[in-house]
C-alpha cells in the first residue's frame, strides 16, 4: 500500500510544472475537440427537434395490412399512407391502363427524385401521397378495391371526380397534376414523413401543383 503524504504518493515522483501543463493542455484539447465535433455529431440527430416542431411525423409500419390507408396530419395537410397490394401493382403496370395517365412518367415537380419511378415511392410496397387533389384541393376519396373503372383502385374525388392510381397519378377527370408525394424517408419499418433524404433539397414548398 502506497503512503499518501503532503507532496503525493510517497515513492512517487511530485508532479511536476510540466506534468501538470500536459494534462491541463491535453484536457483543454479534449474539450475543443468535442466542441468542434459536436456540430456534426448533433446534426446526425436533427429528428428530435423536427419532430417536437411537427417537422417530421412518423408512422409504424408493421401494423399496416395489405390494401390499409392510414391518413396522418404534416404541415397541415392530410397525408396518406398505403400499404399497395400484389394486385395494385401489377394492375398499374398494365399497358392499356398507362396509357390513360395523364403524367406516366412524372416529369412534373409533383415528387422528389427519389419518387419518380413507376410506383412514385421509395418502397413499391407503400404509398405516402399528399391527400389534396390537384384540381381544386378536395381531399380525394380511397378505394382499396381495383374494380372498373377503378382498374387498380386508387382515389376518386368527390368534387369533380377526378381519379388516380394507388400512386397517385392522375388517369381521368379535370385533375391534369399527379398527387403531390411529400419528403420521406424510411427506417426500421417506419416512415418519417418530412425527413430530409441527404442530398434531396425536395420540400413542400417545391410541389408544382398542391
Ligand atoms: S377537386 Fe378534385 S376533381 Fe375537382
Amino acid at each position: 500500500m502506497n503512503l499518501v503524504t503532503p507532496t503525493g504518493v510517497l515513492g512517487s515522483p511530485a508532479p511536476t510544472r510540466r506534468s501538470f501543463l500536459y494534462t491541463t493542455t491535453a484536457a483543454v484539447g479534449t474539450v475543443g475537440l468535442i466542441a468542434a465535433a459536436w456540430p456534426f455529431i448533433d446534426q446526425m440527430n436533427p429528428d428530435a427537434g423536427l419532430r417536437a416542431a411537427g417537422d417530421i411525423v412518423d408512422l409504424n409500419l408493421i401494423n399496416l395490412r395489405p390494401a390499409q390507408q392510414v391518413v396522418l396530419r404534416w404541415h397541415h395537410v392530410p397525408v396518406f399512407v398505403v400499404r399497395r397490394t400484389a394486385g395494385m401493382l401489377r394492375a398499374m403496370q398494365e399497358r392499356t391502363f398507362v396509357d390513360r395517365l395523364v403524367d406516366p412518367h412524372s416529369e412534373r415537380r409533383q415528387q422528389p427524385a427519389y419518387a419518380r419511378n413507376w410506383h412514385r415511392s421509395i418502397d413499391p410496397a407503400y404509398a405516402v401521397l399528399v391527400g389534396i387533389c390537384t384540381a381544386c384541393a378536395c381531399v380525394p376519396l380511397y378505394v382499396a378495391e381495383a374494380s372498373p373503372p377503378d382498374l387498380a383502385g386508387g382515389y376518386v374525388c368527390p368534387c369533380c371526380a377526378s381519379r388516380y392510381d394507388p400512386a397517385g397519378r392522375a388517369y381521368s377527370g379535370s385533375a391534369q397534376y399527379n398527387l403531390p408525394v411529400p419528403p420521406y424517408d424510411i427506417e426500421h419499418s417506419r416512415i418519417l414523413i418530412g425527413k430530409k433524404v441527404p442530398g434531396e433539397m425536395f420540400r413542400l414548398e417545391s410541389i408544382e401543383r398542391i
